[in-house]
């Protein structure tokens, strides 16, 4: 029983009373994400249906000598296991688990709805997506469905049933992922309009209601019937065109369409399956489009998609954003993740990335072990022939042979089994979060307020000087409970409903540092203007007021800081005409008109501080200096200081504390690390400073 969930009947006392000491027995600890046994997974996506049968034998054996333990199939083959209507074929994907079971490596199955097959488009035409010029898709792609067709989702439900209950009992299937990277359709046809409405009339009630949240007195956008309501103009290219409190309502809408398609494919697979298959989906990072909360609740646990090489497509470079979005993975559930697929070899569509660097396949995968990822799979096992992903390289080429690539996976699987018992039940603990809002970056997206502003962009100035510092931050839901943190980040919080805003002068009162920026608290929960002066509700926390704002374009002020921000810096693109109040100026503007503007302040409310930064610092070196001052006012010390492009972070577990050391460069680094460790890798003990060759790794017992 890895994967508990509760059960829809109520066990007798008897029934609970064996589970209990059966669980005692079997599973002395909470292994997390791990196996059932505490393995760690380790593997690759496979299409054996990309390859002739006679070559699946030794494709499962070379899995085996690499030491790996778990394949993803079948998220394509929607077509293969349903060639028409109702009947099913799962003949070949037997065949493959069969063969894949007799080399030790389990199975996770996708259910294959990101594809639908030929004849699906063509009995049910209304099943493909409509565009905003209001033509439908052309069959021929993928991702290319409207999730509100009845027969869509008729479908959809009957190849999951149809699989779950073939497999239920198969001893090699371990786990299902739904479909493939939600959030890529964005239908317009009629029927998603209606649902549209009638998600809005549950979300508001009445017309007054919905007219009031969205501000409709404006350009007299009032509407009188539910079916008057349009979709938002408010896709790429055009965020800005439609009225921001009903685009912020489609983007959730939207969200809420996929979380409710995937739902009942979750409670299919729930109803049929026995609880140690587990259920997960693939999810993106950093993508923007869904409500990734909303999209984990009905998980086990979040899997995700990382490809570095793709933003250092062409020279490596400090793999700030995985690093950035693994924490924003294990922030979903509070909880590890796995990795589904992961970059191993150049990678692209028309034209292709660089190579991966000796090393670099090793880096990668260890840099999300330190955050907290559990499993290993990387995509794909041997680069295809055919398609539109010929040139999105696996670990083995066109050739199939096992070479460099395969065998610094193979190294990789192996010293990953030998770091089981350590990684047990461990996960990032960190006394830093940074609170991640969908609806802050839907809203920055339609009003960025100033040139370049992003939430993410803005968070991940934070993020980038909190790696620097060898400090790793939980990324947080807003409205998560922050008590266990001694310094909590909301750089462009934009939209600030109240009870949030209370919230976070309650942990600055109760002794907590809190740092906001510049357009945080801007708009309330409908993405309408607070009617208060800034920061609003926050004023308590900050101490400061915020008048008059503009921003910059090509401008740039100069500003001063005094301790601990000594020195000079440069105000760029945005400037809160911040008059300090009550608090202290740490950073103020040198040049008229902004001379008696604060530009960063440091306010002492109850037994915490509330810091503000209410511009964009064109010098990086500035938020080293900003975070260094942050961690200090909170007390949260790094284990190590790293060296520029090093990475450090922490797992922890009932008495365990696994230091992960990560060298993103391609020279030598030398750090200085805690003395006496034991090295888990290589063996030995730490002396006071270890040398790193390019991507090298260390893992050391604190
Ligand atoms: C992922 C997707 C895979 C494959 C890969 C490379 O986003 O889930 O199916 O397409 O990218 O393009
Ligand atoms: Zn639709």
């Amino acid at each position: 029983m890895r994967f508990l969930r509760p059960h829809p009947w109520l066990p007798t006392v008897l029934t609970l009373a064996v589970v209990l000491v059966t669980a005692v027995a079997t599973t002395p600890q909470d292994l997390g994400t791990l196996g059932p046994e505490g393995q760690i997974y380790v593997g690759a996506d496979y299409y054996p249906e990309h390859w002739p049968k006679d070559r699946w034998a030794y494709d499962a054996q070379l899995m085996q000598e690499a030491g790996f333990n778990v394949v993803r199939l079948a998220e394509f083959g929607w077509v293969l296991m349903e060639p028409e209507e109702g009947r099913f074929d799962f003949a070949w994907l037997d065949e493959a688990i069969e063969t894949l079971a007799a080399r030790d490596v389990k199975v996770i199955l996708g259910t294959p709805t990101a594809v639908m097959p030929a004849w699906v488009a063509r009995r049910y035409p209304e099943a493909l997506a409509m565009k905003p010029d209001g033509t439908r898709v052309v069959w021929g792609g993928r991702k290319n469905n409207c999730f509100s067709n009845e027969d869509y989702r008729r479908l959809s439900a009957g190849i999951t049933r149809a699989m779950a209950e073939h497999y239920k009992d198969h001893p090699n299937v371990i786990g299902w992922q739904t479909d493939n990277e939600f959030g890529g359709t964005d239908c317009r046809c009629d029927r998603c309009r209606a649902r549209f409405q009638d998600w809005l009339r549950r979300k508001y009630g009445t017309l007054d209601e919905l007219n009031r949240a969205w501000g409709t007195h404006f350009w007299g956008l009032k509407v009188q019937t539910w079916d008057e309501i349009t979709i938002p103009d408010s896709r790429e290219g055009e965020w800005a065109i439609s009225n921001p409190s009903a685009s912020l309502d489609w983007m959730r809408y939207t969200s809420w369409l996929n979380v409710d398609f995937q739902a009942e494919q979750v409670r299919i697979i729930r109803d049929l399956c026995p609880d140690h298959q587990f259920v997960t989906h693939n999810f993106m990072g950093l993508f923007q489009n869904m409500d990734y909360y909303e999209l984990a609740r009905d998980l086990d646990f979040v899997s995700w998609d990382n490809y570095p090489v793709f933003s250092d497509w062409a020279k490596p470079g400090i793999s700030y954003a995985a690093s950035f979005a693994a924490d924003v993975m294990r922030g979903l559930k509070r909880k590890n993740f796995w990795i589904m697929e992961q970059s191993a070899g150049p990678l692209g569509w028309g034209t292709f990335s660089r190579n991966l660097r000796p090393g670099e396949i090793r880096k990668i995968a260890y840099q999300q072990l330190a955050h907290g990822a559990d499993a290993q799979i990387w995509f794909r096992w041997r680069t295809c022939t055919a398609g539109r992903e010929q040139y999105w390289h696996g670990l083995l080429g066109h050739d199939g042979k096992p070479g460099r690539r395969y065998q610094e996976a193979a190294q990789v699987a192996k010293e990953y089994a030998k770091l089981e018992d350590d990684l047990a039940a461990t996960t990032v603990k960190s006394d830093v979060a940074v609170i991640y809002d969908y609806d802050s970056i839907w809203a920055l997206r339609f009003q960025p307020g100033f040139e370049g502003n992003s939430f993410q962009g803005a968070v991940a100035r934070y993020q980038r000087a909190l790696f620097r510092a060898g400090v790793n931050a939980d990324m947080v839901r807003p409205g998560a409970d922050l008590s266990g943190y001694r310094l909590v980040l909301a750089p462009a919080l934009h939209v600030l409903p109240d009870d949030l805003a209370a919230q976070l002068v309650a942990f600055v009162e109760s002794g907590g540092v809190l740092l906001a920026d510049a357009r945080t608290g801007v708009k309330d929960e409908t993405n309408r203007a607070h009617a208060r002066t800034l920061p609003g509700l926050l004023t308590p926390a900050l101490g400061i007021e915020i008048a008059e704002y503009e921003s910059l374009g090509a401008v740039e002020y100069a500003v001063q800081g005094k301790d601990p921000l000594a020195g000079t810096f440069t105000a760029t693109s945005y400037a809160d005409w911040a008059a300090p109040k009550e608090a202290d100026v740490i950073v103020g503007y040198e040049t008229w008109p902004v001379k008696d503007f604060a530009a960063v302040t440091r306010h002492s409310h109850g037994e915490g501080h509330g810091w503000y930064v209410g511009t964009v610092m064109k010098e990086e070196a500035f938020y080293d200096r900003l975070v260094g001052a942050l961690l200090a006012d909170a007390g949260v010390d790094a284990v190590v200081d790293p060296p520029e492009g090093v990475e450090v972070s922490v797992r922890q577990g009932e008495g365990r504390s696994l230091l992960f050391v990560i060298n993103h460069t391609e020279g030598t680094q030398t750090v200085s690390v805690p003395a006496g460790k034991e090295r888990l890798l290589e063996g030995g003990t730490t002396g006071e400073t270890l040398d790193l060759e390019a991507y090298g790794v260390a893992v050391i017992r604190l």
